[in-house]
């Protein structure tokens, strides 16, 4: 049998967990999805998310050990998302991943969120080379990053307010799309057409990214025109977006010596900056890496293949680091300088 890491992601409104092997195969995935639950609210509830995954964790743990066809002792380590995300329903996930890890007397490791996002681009059919250039994109952060080697990256530019997905989501109320908001943006985005002509802030302006604007130039536009065609607006919006997002990425690439391109987070599961991206592709002959849908929204299987890294260069955490909602990724990391080090939050 191969070496397994189980991997545990509460942070936001998924209870998730996922066995991985070292070569980075997925043996079992599974997500449990709070969504119904929250798209009456329209947004997630913390207080409700963290009750939740107190009843989800730990089956959907057992389904994804069952389906991997494993217990505890056949595990090399366990791995748990420990921030950033809602503090509430983080604690869910590490007191439960300590506890298991405890009985099994396995090592533990307490994994930054976005990196299991930026190691994601190796759960797909192609083979990332490095170094590679990752575009993140979710509901929480826009960034992008230069990995050298898995697990050892530096942060090139990032989110100065609203990321990318949160952008989607605030549209998506003003347009009365419920939530979640990224996909149904999407879908009402490709039957319309980019006729507003919305800002796309800071496009030359650097690496970093700035969506707070946009979704105001949306909501002022809606407030002057509220009989506006929705379709058009959608688009505009989202075309505004993806601009944004292509050409920091093509800046970025002119300026390192990077083999391919990643794109992950949630919003790399948007079709419309898939196609934008094939196109990109196409024109800068650069392979661009995108992990599959499953695994480009949160999941545990980026989780585990964060954590291989980290547990082959320093083993487990020590049992007392805590869940940290805030927690940011390191401009510049190896595995060996996280964890519950002083300096990485
Ligand atoms: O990575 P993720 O699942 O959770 C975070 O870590 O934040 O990303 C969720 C974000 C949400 O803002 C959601 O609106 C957006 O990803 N999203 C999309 C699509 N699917 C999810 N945005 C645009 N198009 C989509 N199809
Ligand atoms: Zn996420």
């Amino acid at each position: 049998m191969k070496d397994l890491i189980l991997g545990v992601e509460t942070s936001c409104d998924e209870t998730a967990a996922a066995v991985v092997a070292e070569d980075l195969e997925v043996v079992a995935n599974v997500v449990s999805s709070q969504m119904e639950i929250h798209e009456r609210y329209g947004g997630v509830v913390p207080e409700i998310a963290s009750r939740v995954h107190v009843s989800e964790v730990i089956p959907v743990v057992a389904k994804a050990m069952n389906e991997a066809g494993v217990s505890g002792r056949d595990l090399t380590a366990v791995a748990v998302t420990r921030g950033p995300g809602l503090i509430g329903s983080l604690l869910v996930g590490v007191s439960a991943a300590k506890g298991l890890a405890l009985d099994w007397k396995k090592p533990v490791i307490g994994v930054n969120h976005l990196e299991g996002h930026l190691a994601s681009a190796s759960l797909g059919a192609d083979k990332v080379s490095y170094p590679c250039l990752v575009l993140l994109v979710s509901g929480g952060h826009s960034l992008l990053a230069r990995m050298s080697s898995p697990g050892v990256y530096a942060v090139l530019g990032s989110t100065r307010d609203d990321s990318a997905g949160e952008a989607y989501d605030k549209v998506a109320r003003l347009l009365g799309l419920g939530y979640p908001g990224g996909p149904a943006v999407d879908r009402l985005a490709v039957t319309g057409a980019d006729v507003l002509k919305f800002p796309r802030p800071m496009i030359r302006d650097g690496l970093d990214f700035s969506f707070s604007g946009l979704k105001s130039a949306v909501a002022n536009y809606l407030r002057r025109e509220p009989d506006t065609v929705r379709k058009d607006v959608a688009a505009s919006f989202a075309a505004a977006v993806m601009d944004v997002l292509l050409a920091k990425l093509e800046t970025a690439m002119g300026q390192g010596d990077f083999r391919s391109v990643a794109v992950v987070g949630g919003v790399a599961a948007s079709p419309v900056l898939r196609q934008r991206l094939a196109e990109m592709s196409r024109r800068r002959d650069v392979l661009v890496c995108l992990p599959p849908l499953k695994f480009a929204t949160d999941n545990a299987a980026m989780i585990a293949a964060a954590a291989w890294p980290r547990y082959r260069e320093r083993g487990g955490d020590e049992l007392d680091f805590g869940a940290d909602p805030g927690l940011k990724l390191p401009e510049a990391a190896r595995p060996s300088t996280q964890g519950s080090r002083p300096g990485l939050t």
